[in-house]
């Protein structure tokens, strides 16, 4: 299990979810790994149950200064970074009719402004040849209700990845996202909905897709894996969907 072995890998949004089932599997396969988060008493709980080389540092990534502190302390801890993975995120549900400059602040400083301000400061220190991976989503190729401003700041995202695909070129570095289906995450519980929605909500969502259930956060962090592993070492630009064929039908 040696895929990444000794590769510097830094995850935002690494104390639950995606990001943290991608933090096991990297150290797993022989990374070092700096996880990040925005509650400390989420990363020390974590940080318990890991085996294998990693640090922890709390960032809100909605923050300028805590990106910069997050590039800071992992160059500090292990050097040079091999992947970055842009992974943090949320996605409170608003109608049209209800949505708020708050509302729409809050998204987009934390799903669109914290990735591409992490990333600009990481650029100077990103090995060639290293990788940039973001967890997109597939709503930005199909309608939910009361999912628009989630939807407008992924689609953002995706077109931010594009160009910066090709601005990082001649450096050799790979960028690449990943669009998840509905995955099981703690995420459904963040939306700020009563638990008998979310549920009704949940029942509808395995129901349209084709393999009829939500998907694990380990088979996202299989993704995860192989995007930042030499396994797609010709692979770059893309935006792989993981949702079970939801997108596809
Ligand atoms: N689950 C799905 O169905 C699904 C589908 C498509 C895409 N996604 C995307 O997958 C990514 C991971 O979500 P998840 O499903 O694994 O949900 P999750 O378990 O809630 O994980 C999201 C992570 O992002 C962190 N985060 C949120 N705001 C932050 C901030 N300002 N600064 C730093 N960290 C912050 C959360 O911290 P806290 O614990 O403090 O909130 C949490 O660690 C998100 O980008 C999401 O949009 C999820």
């Amino acid at each position: 299990m040696t895929k990444l072995k000794n590769k510097v890998a830094v995850i935002t949004g690494a104390n639950s979810g995606i990001g943290l089932a991608t933090a096991k599997l990297y150290l797993k396969e022989g990374a070092k790994v700096v996880l990040s988060g925005r509650r400390k008493e989420a990363l020390d709980e974590v940080a318990k149950e890991l085996d294998g080389d990693f640090i922890t540092v709390v960032a809100d990534v909605s923050k300028d200064e805590d990106n910069k502190n997050l590039i800071e302390q992992t160059t500090n801890h292990y050097g040079n970074i091999d992947i970055l993975f842009l992974n943090a995120g949320i996605a409170p549900p608003t109608p049209t009719t209800d949505i708020t400059a708050e509302h729409y602040n809050e998204i987009f400083d934390i799903n669109v402004k914290g990735p591409i301000i992490a990333i600009k400061e990481a650029l100077p220190h990103i090995n060639d040849g290293g990788t940039i991976l973001f967890t997109n989503s597939i709503v930005h190729k199909k309608g939910f209700d009361g999912l628009g401003i989630y939807s407008a700041s992924k689609g953002a995202l995706r077109a931010y990845a594009r160009v910066l695909t090709s601005e990082v070129k001649s450096r050799g570095i790979r960028v690449n996202s990943i669009a998840p289906g509905p995955i099981d995450t703690p995420i459904y519980g963040k939306m700020g909905l009563p638990e008998d929605v979310v549920e009704e909500m949940g029942k509808g969502f395995a129901e349209s897709v084709p393999l009829g259930r939500f998907g694990k956060s380990e088979e996202i962090a299989n993704a995860a894996l192989f995007l930042a592993s030499d396994d797609a070492s010709y692979i770059n630009g893309v935006e792989l969907e993981v949702d079970g064929g939801l997108s596809q039908v």
